[in-house]
């Protein structure tokens, strides 16, 4: 089994969007039992916390529920649990590493660095568009995806 988590800041509006678009791909792959997924944030301010309100409706447009998900922090145990570890921008990138006391597996990496045009996703709580940043997660996902089934025997 692979297991991946995504992360952003408040775990309210990216890295849930990122797990469940991501978990949403892997089982209409027929994936389902190979490779699973969850997110957490870097900080601890939202923790317990719905999916913010137009995440779930954007996600809800796409078909996909966000059944249960309730924000968590992020710990350095993660590191261990997880093979991937897979933050929404630069800045995640950082507070990630400090977390886990640096990525000596080499598992810490922005969504969206394996596709032709690496960038940060767009933060919806400054843009206000959950359209583009859901533009921006199935990008990264799609490419992340592709990047894991490759290497599955
Ligand atoms: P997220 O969005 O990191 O994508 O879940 C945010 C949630 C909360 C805050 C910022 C971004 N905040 O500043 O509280």
């Amino acid at each position: 089994m692979i297991r991946i988590l995504f992360v952003c800041l408040g775990n309210i509006c990216r890295s849930p969007m990122a797990e469940m678009i991501f978990r949403d791909m892997v089982k209409r792959r027929g994936l389902a039992g190979r490779i699973e997924c969850a997110s957490a944030g870097t900080s601890d301010e939202e923790e317990g916390n719905p999916v913010y309100p137009p995440a779930r409706e954007t996600l809800s447009r796409m078909g996909i529920g966000v059944g249960t998900k309730r924000a968590v922090q992020m710990t350095r145990s993660d590191y261990a649990k997880y093979d991937l570890l897979i933050g929404m921008e630069q800045r995640n990138i950082a507070a990630m590493r400090r977390i886990c006391g640096g990525d000596p597996g080499h598992k810490i990496r922005r969504l969206l660095d394996g596709t032709p045009r690496p960038r940060d996703i767009a933060d919806p709580w400054y843009t206000g568009n959950f359209d583009l940043t859901r533009d921006d997660i199935v990008e990264g996902c799609e490419a992340l995806l592709e990047s894991l089934v490759k290497d599955l025997p």
